[in-house]
């Protein structure tokens, strides 16, 4: 069973995009994969995007662009698994791709095969040039099928940006991932768009096998690469990744991880925050309630954990002063008298046992998560 926690990886479009997508790349980042710590620390997929294929199919199959991928895809996948990791790639439900490439559109069963014959294990599948009146679940669908009817398990992580609410029918297709919003950016104003604003209701419709996808992580980009606005300060990065955490949305990394900051490997890598992210209950973080004060906001985010504590995020999403974000248990539905030892998951420090509620302060723009785990 696929996916029963969310997919944790990497992609190489937020750095890479449609130029700078090699062979090498690939290879050394499965390589820093090991080196680094992260598949130790559950990273697993390592997926190519747009701008692998050929531009023409042969014998009406796609295969690679040769400058790029001087021996196939294949071999890739090979490498990835000595490795003990997984190879995914992309497609498009349309006729191109968005770089325009040759899409799927027409080919799911063939394209599907191919695929499996690569030893492929993710496929993202993404929605440019889909001819007018096609219907988007009716193509998700077949391209659905079609991986089923390989009989390899491929994780099918749907990509049509939400504009047809996926949340409501991806999972129906076989889908074990889908994109809610359009594409994030490396700015703080994209991840205030598209991880609080856009994500808010979306809760119910996430859980093992299928899950809501806010995009891949800006975290480490540091305002270079494909999807470049700027950047975000270290306090904007570590919200980013406290949220989607608490969101058990997928855990894609965006940045050259061959390459990475000592702020993306203490992020990244932060074993208590991957927890939350990849708790076996499989709940979705939900906005617990938001506090106006001096016209700036203020975020409270929960997302309950199998052993019967709470994940909450206390996030200060105003420009200009730190602010108090208070918290409390009744809001959680907890009792206002039940003692509550507190941890600050970002340190592992013990904050103390409380009652009725809690408070932290906070710079703009970042963060505190901790757990909270009621006491008998
Ligand atoms: C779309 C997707 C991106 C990326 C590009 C590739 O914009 O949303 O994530 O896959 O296409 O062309």
């Amino acid at each position: 069973m696929l996916a029963q926690t969310p997919p944790m990886g990497w992609n190489s479009w937020n750095t890479f995009g449609w130029k700078d997508l090699h062979a090498d790349v690939v290879q050394e980042t499965i390589d820093a994969f090991i080196s680094e710590g992260l598949k130790d620390a559950g990273y697993e997929y390592v997926v190519i995007d747009d701008t692998w294929q050929a531009n023409d199919r042969v014998d009406g199959k796609l295969t690679w662009d040769e400058d790029r991928f001087p021996n196939g895809i294949k071999p890739l996948a090979d490498y990835a698994h000595s490795k003990g990791l997984k190879f995914g790639i992309y497609s498009c439900a349309g006729t191109h791709t968005c770089a325009g490439k040759p899409g799927s559109f027409g080919y799911e069963e063939i394209d599907a095969q191919t695929f499996a014959d690569w030893e492929v294990d993710f496929l993202k599948y993404d929605a440019c040039y889909i001819p007018a009146n096609s219907h988007n679940p009716t193509l998700y669908k077949r391209m659905g099928q079609a991986l089923r009817a390989t009989g390899r398990p491929i994780l099918y992580s749907i990509c049509e940006w939400g504009n047809h609410q996926p949340w409501e029918w991806a999972a129906e297709t076989g889908g074990h991932m889908w994109r809610t919003t359009g594409d994030i950016e490396d700015s703080w104003k994209s991840i205030l768009e598209i991880g609080f604003r856009k994500q808010i209701g979306k809760h119910p419709y996430a859980g093992p096998g299928g899950w809501n996808d806010p995009d891949m992580l800006v975290i480490g980009m540091h305002g270079k690469g494909n999807v470049a606005a700027g950047g975000c300060t270290d306090a904007e990065y570590r919200s980013h990744f406290g949220l989607w955490c608490l969101l058990a949305a997928p855990l894609m990394i965006g940045c050259d991880a061959r390459h990475m900051s000592p702020l993306a490997r203490e992020l990244l890598l932060n074993p208590r925050l991957i927890a939350v992210n990849q708790d076996p209950l499989g709940r979705q973080g939900y906005r617990v309630g938001q506090v106006e004060y001096a016209w700036e906001m203020m975020d409270v985010w929960a997302k309950p954990l199998a052993d019967g504590s709470i994940a909450v995020g206390l996030f200060n999403l105003g420009d200009t002063r730190t602010q108090k974000i208070p918290m409390s248990w009744e809001a959680l539905g907890l009792h206002d008298r039940r003692p509550c030892q507190i941890t600050n998951l970002w340190t592992g420090d013990d904050l103390g046992v409380h009652t009725r509620s809690f408070f932290a302060e906070i710079a703009p723009h970042d963060s505190l998560i901790i757990k909270i785990t009621p006491q008998n």
